[in-house]
């Protein structure tokens, strides 16, 4: 039996466990997933600790997403972005990978929406920095948007063809683009939404990244406006598939596990 699991602290709340469990069900794979809470500032000792255990592969999250840089061999992209959010114990050393982008990538296509023309990401922290890399690297021109408007700057210098702002031109950026996503954290418990309604219409897809509640105030602003929209969950269950699919080599079941996903929510 092959052992998975995810690393962060809180870790509690995840809904990996049975996500990825469903897929392995569905593909008869004999693996569990397990979640552990190392100390925060031992990510990289978590890494080692469970090389030694043999364990198959782990996800990481907050607030390990950095620190486990020093126990990989980073992939390309994911040492782009400078987090790691999949570790494959396949390679010696193991190597580190980032799905959060094809999270929101993938989530989108799967929705029909094309990936070219103009993109806006809210935010510049972890997810935002995710998001954007994996709209620009699907050819999209990126506009980041950010309450703290030098974040944005700094994001965007790393991105290729972004630009940053602050949010005072965010409605003008949202009339010209063909997509959106919300990568902050503002919707998550509030009835609030970062994007002013007026500014939605309906040639944009909108992805909210957050995922509780499941319908965000954006995404009821967006659906008034005519706009596709995409759901945090979508993002998450893509994230999941991506990292089952670097684990396994198997084309992961999409549908069951996003089954699994949704009866938690
Ligand atoms: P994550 O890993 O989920 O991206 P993060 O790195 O803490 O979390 O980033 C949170 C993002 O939400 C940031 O872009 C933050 O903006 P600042 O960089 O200005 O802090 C954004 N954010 C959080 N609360 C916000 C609010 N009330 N209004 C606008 N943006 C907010």
């Amino acid at each position: 039996m092959d052992v998975y699991g995810l690393i962060g602290n809180p870790v509690g709340h995840s809904l990996s466990p049975p996500m990825h469990e469903a897929g392995y069900e569905e593909c008869g794979i004999d693996a569990r997933y397990v979640t552990f809470e190392p100390p925060k500032g031992e990510g990289a000792a978590a890494v080692e600790a469970a090389a030694t255990l043999d364990v198959a592969g782990l996800n990481v999250t907050v607030p390990f997403k950095q620190d486990v840089l020093d126990a990989v061999d980073p992939a390309p992209l994911a040492d782009r972005i400078g987090a790691v959010n999949t570790i494959d114990f396949a390679t010696d050393p193991p190597t580190g990978y980032n799905t959060d982008a094809a999270g929101a990538t993938r989530a989108l296509e799967s929705h029909g929406v094309d990936l070219s023309g103009r993109a806006v990401v809210v935010g510049a922290g972890g997810a935002g920095r995710a998001v954007a890399f994996g709209l620009a690297d699907a050819d999209m021109t990126v506009a980041i948007a950010n309450r703290t408007e030098e974040k944005a700057h700094d994001l965007a210098a790393d991105v290729p063809d972004a630009t940053g702002h602050g949010l005072d031109t965010l409605g003008d950026l949202v009339a010209d683009a063909d997509v959106l996503v919300n990568a902050t954290t503002v919707g998550m418990k509030e009835d609030q939404s970062p994007v002013p309604a007026d500014a939605l219409h309906g040639g944009l897809a909108v992805l909210d990244a957050v995922y509780d509640p499941i319908e965000t105030r954006l995404l009821r602003d967006a659906a008034d406006a005519g706009a596709t929209t995409v759901d945090g969950a979508w993002m998450l269950l893509y994230q999941g598939v991506e990292t089952f699919e670097t684990w396994t080599g198997v084309d992961a079941p999409a549908e069951p596990m996003n089954d699994a996903l949704r009866a938690r929510l």
